[in-house]
C-alpha cells in the first residue's frame, strides 16, 4: 500500500513582503515533507498566496495599482524567498488561479443548493487587517481595537449570505472527542470550545458587498465570497476537487489513509479548527488528521507582523549565513506550539554552539584524524573486539534512529533534533575519552580503527537524519566522508558499509562567527 502525506501551509496575504514568521511555518512544512519522503511516503506539499479581500484591495489602492498587478509583483518575491530557503513545494496555489475561482463558485453553489447557506443581513464588527468578523471577546473595549492585531475595528452592516454553523456544532464536538489529536496543541482546542463553541456558534457571514476584489457568487454577482471561505477552500481546489483533473484529490484527500496535516499559526486557529472542519462536514468530505497550530515569533514589540512593521526579512539572514543556518535555527530553537523570541544574538549563538562547536567540530576532527592515521580511508570496525565505550556508541546510534523517527512522527522537530545532537555530543566525548592520538602513538591500531569508524558512522547517521533540515550541509558532510548519496538510516545499520571510503577534506563547513562583528553587520542591515 502506498503511504501518502499531504501537508499545507496557510496561504499568505501578498499585502507586503514575507517575514521570518512566514518562513518559520513554511520551513516546518518543508522539513516534514522532506522527512516523509525519506520514509517512502508519496508527498504533496502545498503553499501559496491568499490574494482577495479588502485588505489587499486597500493596499493596492494605496500603491495606485490594480489589485491583480499589485499581487503579481509580491508573489514573485514569495517564490524567490522559497527558492532561497530551499523550500521544495509541489504546488504554489494562488487564489486568483482560474481553477481555484471556478471551484470556489461550485462549492458555494453546492452549499446553497443543500440549504447550508441562506441570505440575511450582517450587523457587527469587522477587522480588515485580520479579515475577521469579531465577537465581543475579541475586542479591546477601552480603545475599540482588535485584540489580535491591535488594529482598528469597523462596524459593518450589509446584506450577506450566511453559512449555517449551528447545525454542525454537535457533529464538530463529537469529532473532537473521537479524535483527541485532531487539534494540536490541546490548549487551542480548549480555547475553541470555551471561547467560540460553548457560547454558541454564530452563523458565519460568507459574502461581502462593499468591495469587489473577490470571487463573485454566480447566483448573485453583487456579492463576493468572504476571503476566508475562498482561502480555506484552497486546500481542496489545489488538489483538483470538483475539477476535470482530480487525480491528486483522489490520492491525497479521498484516500482515507493519506495523512493530512494543515499547519497554521495560532492566530488563525478559529478558522482552521471550527470553520474549516464544518466546511468539510457540509461538503461531506473527510477531515485532516491534524490541525497543527504553532506559536508566534516575537520580539521586543510582541508578535512579529506586517501590520506592526517589526519584521525580520529572512532573505538578509539567508544571504549572509545560508539557508541551512536559518532553517536550523527555526527548527532547533522553537518548540512547535510555543511562542519564541527572535534576536540576532540568539540566532548567532545557535549557529556557533550547535553547527560550529558540536557538528562542525566533530566533522573536522574526524576527517583530520582519518586523513592522518588511516591514509584518508575510513577504517573497518571489528565487531568482535569492541571496547565498552564503542558498544555504548553503537547502541546510541540505533536508539537515536528509533527516537528520532518517533519524534518526527509526532511532528516534534526540535525534540528530534535534540536527540541527534545528543549523539553528536557523544561522538565528541568519545574523542576526548579515547584519545585517538594516544591509541595511534601506542600502536593500538584496532582500537583506533574502531573509534574512527564509529565517529564516521555517527556523522553519516546524524547528517542523514538532519538532512530534511540541513538540506545542503548534510550532503556536504557525507561527501567529506566519501559518501555521495544520502540513504535513510535504519536500525540494522551496517557499520562497515562505509569502510574504505576516501575522505575529501574540503572547505570548513561551518566557519565560526565572530558574534560582535556579526551583530554590527545585522544591526546595520536591519536598520
Ligand atoms: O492569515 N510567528 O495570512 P498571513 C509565527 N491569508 N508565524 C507567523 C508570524 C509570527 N510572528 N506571522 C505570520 C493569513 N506567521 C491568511 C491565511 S489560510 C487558508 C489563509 C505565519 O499572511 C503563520 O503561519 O497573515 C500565520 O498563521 C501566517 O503566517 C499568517 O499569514
Ligand atoms: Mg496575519
Amino acid at each position: 500500500m502506498t503511504k501518502r502525506f499531504y501537508i499545507t501551509t496557510p496561504i499568505y496575504y501578498p499585502s507586503a513582503q514575507l517575514h521570518l514568521g512566514h518562513a518559520y511555518t513554511t520551513v516546518i512544512a518543508d522539513v516534514l515533507a522532506r522527512y516523509k519522503k525519506t520514509q517512502s511516503y508519496e508527498v504533496f506539499f502545498l503553499t501559496g498566496s491568499d490574494e482577495h479581500g479588502q485588505k489587499i484591495a486597500k493596499k493596492a489602492n494605496e500603491n495606485k495599482q490594480t489589485p491583480q498587478k499589485f499581487v503579481d509583483n509580491i508573489v514573485v518575491s514569495f517564490k524567490n524567498l522559497w527558492a532561497k530557503l530551499n523550500i521544495d513545494y509541489d504546488k504554489f496555489i494562488r487564489t486568483t488561479d482560474k481553477n481555484h475561482i471556478t471551484t470556489v463558485q461550485k462549492i458555494f453553489s453546492k452549499l446553497l443548493k443543500q440549504d447550508d447557506i441562506y441570505l440575511g443581513k450582517y450587523e457587527g464588527l469587522y477587522c480588515v487587517s485580520c479579515e475577521e468578523f469579531l465577537t465581543d471577546n475579541q475586542i479591546n473595549k477601552t480603545n475599540n481595537t482588535c485584540k489580535t492585531c491591535q488594529g482598528s475595528v469597523n462596524s459593518l452592516s450589509e446584506p450577506s449570505y450566511f453559512l449555517k454553523l449551528g447545525k454542525y456544532t454537535k457533529q464538530l464536538l463529537d469529532y473532537y472527542n473521537k479524535h483527541p489529536l485532531f487539534l494540536w496543541p490541546l490548549n487551542r482546542k480548549t480555547e475553541m470550545i470555551n471561547n467560540f463553541i460553548t457560547p454558541g456558534l454564530e452563523e458565519l457571514s460568507i459574502t461581502r458587498t462593499s468591495f469587489d476584489w473577490g470571487i463573485p457568487v454566480l447566483e448573485d454577482p453583487k456579492y463576493v465570497v468572504y476571503v476566508w471561505i475562498d482561502a480555506l477552500s484552497n486546500y481542496l481546489t489545489a488538489l483538483g476537487y470538483l475539477q476535470e483533473n482530480d487525480i491528486n484529490f483522489k490520492k491525497f484527500w479521498l484516500d482515507g489513509n493519506c495523512e493530512i496535516v494543515n499547519l497554521v499559526g495560532k492566530e488563525i486557529s478559529r478558522f482552521h479548527m471550527i470553520y474549516w472542519p464544518i466546511l468539510l462536514m457540509a461538503l461531506k468530505l473527510r477531515q485532516p488528521n491534524r490541525i497543527l497550530a504553532h506559536g508566534w515569533i516575537i520580539n521586543e514589540e510582541g508578535k512579529m507582523s506586517k501590520s506592526k512593521g517589526n519584521v525580520i526579512d529572512p532573505l538578509i539572514l539567508v544571504n549572509r549565513y545560508g539557508a541551512d543556518s536559518l532553517r536550523f535555527f527555526l527548527m532547533k530553537e522553537i518548540t512547535i506550539g510555543h511562542d519564541a523570541k527572535y534576536s540576532h544574538q540568539l540566532f548567532l549563538n545557535c549557529y556557533n554552539s550547535y553547527l560550529v562547536n558540536d557538528l562542525g567540530n566533530l566533522l573536522s576532527r574526524t576527517v583530520t584524524m582519518i586523513s592522518k592515521y588511516c591514509d584518508g580511508k575510513i577504517p573497518k570496525i571489528n565487531l568482535n573486539k569492541l571496547q565498552p565505550e564503542a558498544t555504548a556508541i553503537i547502541k546510541n546510534i540505533k536508539s537515536t534512529i528509533i527516537d528520532f523517527n518517533i519524534e518526527m512522527g509526532e511532528y516534534q522537530i526540535n525534540e528530534a533534533i535534540n536527540i541527534v545532537f545528543r549523539l553528536i555530543t557523544a561522538g565528541n566525548k568519545l574523542i576526548d575519552l579515547s584519545k585517538p592520538w594516544d591509541l595511534y602513538n601506542n600502536n593500538k591500531i584496532m582500537e583506533l580503527h574502531n573509534v574512527l569508524n564509529l565517529l564516521a558512522n555517527i556523522l553519516i547517521t546524524s547528517s542523514a537524519l538532519l538532512s530534511p533540515i540541513l538540506v545542503s550541509s548534510s550532503l556536504k558532510i557525507h561527501q567529506q566522508l566519501g559518501v555521495f548519496k544520502i540513504t535513510t538510516p535504519v536500525v540494522t545499520i551496517n557499520l562497515n558499509e562505509i569502510f574504505n571510503r576516501t575522505i575529501n577534506k574540503k572547505e570548513l563547513l561551518f566557519p565560526r562567527l565572530n558574534i560582535e562583528d556579526e551583530l554590527i553587520f545585522l544591526n546595520n542591515a536591519f536598520k
